[in-house]
C-alpha cells in the first residue's frame, strides 16, 4: 500500500516511515528537504496532489517549533488544508493526523495550533482518524536541545507521561494501512514524569554539563502543563518503553578534543 507521510523525516516521522517499510508498505515522504513546502498555499497543492497519486492515505506528523499560538495555528491551518485539498483532487479515503493528549483543553500557544488540527480534521468530509500521543522521550532532547551545550537550559515546569516516538510511530502505520476510525484514543508512556527532571537527566547522559531551570509558566496553559491535564486517561493504550530504557540508546555527544 502506498502511504503520504508529512514530516516523515522528524521525531516521529521516520518511525513512521520504518513502521510501513518493515510492513512491506510503500511510504512517500512529504517534506520541505524532499522538496515539498506544505505551507505553500493554494499555489502547493496542485503539486501535492500529483505527489499523492496513488495513496491509500496520508499521515501527517509534520510540526513547526514554536510556542506562539499565531504562529501554531498558521502553520497547522495551512499544512492541514493543503493536504486535505490535495487528498480530495488525488482521491486519497484517509487523513491520519497525530495530535496530543491535553491540546485541545488547554489550546494556547503550540497547543493552539494542535487544537485548531483537530478541528479542521473533524470538520473535513474527509475520511479521517486522530490519535492523540503524551510527549515523546524525545521531547527532553528537543527541550535540551534549544540552549547552548553546556549552558543553563530553561524548562517549563511539567508533568508528562513519554513515550517512545517509534512506538508512537508504529502505531500511526498501523491505523494508515486500515478503515478511517475517528478517533482512535490516545496513547502513553507507561510512566509519569518530572519533565525538567528528565531533560536533566538526558543532558548528564549526552555528557552536557548544562544545568536546567524548571520555570512554571504563567495562565491556564502554563498550569495545564503542570496539574495533570497532559496525562493519559484509564483508557489510553500505553507504550512498554520507559524512558530510562530509551536513554540507554541515546549517544554520547563526543568530547571536542
Ligand atoms: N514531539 C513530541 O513530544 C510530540 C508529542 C505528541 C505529538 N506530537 C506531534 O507529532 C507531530 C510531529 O512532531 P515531531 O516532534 O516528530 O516533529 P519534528 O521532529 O519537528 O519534525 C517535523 C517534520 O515536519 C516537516 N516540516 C516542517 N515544516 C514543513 C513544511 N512547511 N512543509 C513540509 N514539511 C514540513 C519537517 O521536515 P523539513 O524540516 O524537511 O520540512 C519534519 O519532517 C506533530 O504534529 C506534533 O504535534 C509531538
Amino acid at each position: 500500500m502506498r502511504v503520504a507521510v508529512a514530516g516523515g523525516t522528524g521525531v516521529v516521522g521516520r518511525h513512521v516511515v520504518t513502521a510501513l517499510q518493515q510492513a512491506g508498505h510503500e511510504p512517500v515522504v512529504l517534506s520541505r528537504s524532499r522538496g515539498v513546502d506544505l505551507t505553500g498555499g493554494p499555489a502547493a497543492v496542485d503539486a501535492v496532489a500529483k505527489t499523492l497519486a496513488g495513496c491509500a492515505a496520508v499521515v501527517d506528523v509534520a510540526s513547526v517549533e514554536t510556542l506562539s499560538g499565531s504562529v501554531s495555528k498558521r502553520f497547522f491551518r495551512s499544512v492541514t488544508q493543503t493536504l486535505l485539498t490535495a487528498e480530495r483532487s488525488a482521491g486519497v479515503p484517509h487523513h491520519v493526523a497525530l495530535s496530543i493528549i491535553g491540546a485541545a483543553e488547554a489550546p494556547a500557544a503550540y497547543y493552539a495550533g494542535k487544537a485548531l488540527q483537530e478541528q479542521l480534521v473533524e470538520e473535513s468530509g474527509t475520511g479521517w482518524s486522530i490519535l492523540r500521543a503524551t510527549q515523546f522521550h524525545e521531547f527532553a532532547a528537543q527541550l535540551a536541545g534549544r540552549g547552548k551545550p553546556g549552558r543553563l537550559r530553561i524548562v517549563p515546569a511539567m508533568t508528562s507521561q513519554p513515550v517512545a516516538a517509534a512506538e508512537v510511530g508504529a502505531a500511526l502505520a498501523g491505523i494508515a494501512v486500515g478503515e478511517p476510525r475517528g478517533r482512535a484514543g490516545d496513547i502513553a508512556g507507561p510512566r509519569v514524569e518530572d519533565m525538567p527532571t528528565l531533560v536533566r537527566r538526558y543532558l548528564a547522559a549526552i555528557g552536557d554539563g548544562g544545568r536546567v531551570l524548571a520555570v512554571p509558566l504563567p495562565g491556564r496553559w502554563g498550569r495545564a502543563l503542570r496539574d495533570g491535564t497532559l496525562l493519559a486517561g484509564p483508557a489510553a493504550r500505553l507504550g512498554t518503553q520507559t524512558f530510562d530504557a530509551w536513554l540507554t540508546e541515546v549517544e554520547r555527544v563526543p568530547s571536542a578534543e
